[in-house]
């Protein structure tokens, strides 16, 4: 019997519950493996893994790599500038063409929204989102909820802050999914041009002013602004943005004694965060990338090697 009845990993919106909590806790079962001195299980012997990025990436393309080396599953990584996609061919006969040498799971990340939904209509094998456009990046997500799990103990009824360009973020769409669906109590925070009209609706809190949206919260979640996703200059500069939005020491100071202070990457130090808050003892930012090792593990277990046994 299978445990994640899913062939791909394309949204939080397709997760229950359950599904949620089984790839936080088989994430907490194989961290341990990397900490060991063979940092290898033979666990996905034989599958075949390809990293499809269309976009740069550090963090997600490499966790996922590393990921899929300590399973023992075979890796290979293509991108827009060494494909053919130079040649014209279109996203969806590449993944056809790779289709046709059978990999296990294609992992793919691309600046159009619903890019990997259509891949994984194309394709037999599983395809994992690794961030479509301004829609999401499920598996951020799932590495946020393990950390603040690791770090506070639950996740139902923590006050939990957003703050940044909301509108053009696909960590925080898909963090916002998955902190309501185990019961967070979820404040964003940025200037009204990067605050999506009506969240409200969906039983979210705003509160523009960065400080007052701070106060008395558990964790503090801070987001690059996407320049490279705004069709509109939606303020008149990075300065003009650290200045009034910039979360400083002091704005720390007004959060609960014991937040956390997160943020998914590339961090642009001094513009959404100043860097003496980046390396505060109350920040987990480089253990969320130790995280993503560990949540991109058990994903790959969980869609092309998990079973009961
Ligand atoms: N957090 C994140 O997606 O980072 P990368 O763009 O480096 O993968």
């Amino acid at each position: 019997m299978r445990l994640f009845e899913h062939k791909d990993l394309l949204s939080i919106d397709q997760l229950s519950i359950a599904d949620i909590e089984l790839i936080l806790d088989m994430a907490e079962s194989f961290k341990e493996i990397s900490n060991r001195d063979i940092k290898k299980v033979p666990t996905l012997r034989g599958k075949t893994v390809v990293n499809l990025f269309y976009e740069p990436s550090t963090r997600t393309r490499s966790s996922f790599e590393i990921a899929a080396k300590r399973l023992s599953a075979d890796t290979f990584n293509l991108s827009s500038s060494n494909s053919s996609t130079i040649k014209g061919e279109t996203l969806i006969d590449t993944g056809m063409n790779l289709q046709a040498m059978n990999p296990d799971v294609i992992i793919l990340r691309h600046s159009s929204t619903g890019a990997p939904h259509m891949m994984a209509k194309a394709v037999s094998s599983g395809v994992i989102n690794a961030g479509d456009g301004i829609n999401e990046h499920p598996t951020q997500a799932l590495l946020d909820l393990f950390t603040i799990r690791e770090k506070k103990g639950r996740i139902e009824g923590l006050k939990i802050v957003i703050i940044g360009d909301i509108s053009h973020s696909r960590v925080a769409k898909s963090n916002i999914k998955g902190l309501k669906k185990l019961g967070a109590d979820v404040t964003v925070s940025g200037p009204p041009t990067m605050v999506p009209i009506g969240i409200e609706n969906y039983g979210i809190n705003v509160i523009h002013n960065p400080s007052e949206a701070i106060r008395k919260k558990d964790v503090i979640m801070l987001l690059r602004i996407q320049f490279e996703r705004q069709s509109n200059i939606l303020f008149p500069g990075i300065r003009e943005y650290a200045k009034y939005f910039g979360v400083t020491r002091k704005m720390i100071e007004l959060a609960n004694d014991d937040a956390i202070i997160m943020h998914p990457g590339p961090i642009n130090r001094g513009v959404e965060l100043a860097s003496e808050v980046i390396d505060s003892p109350g920040s987990v930012i480089l253990e969320q990338v130790k995280n993503g090792v560990a949540i991109r593990m058990a994903i790959l277990y969980l869609l092309i090697g998990g079973s009961s046994k």
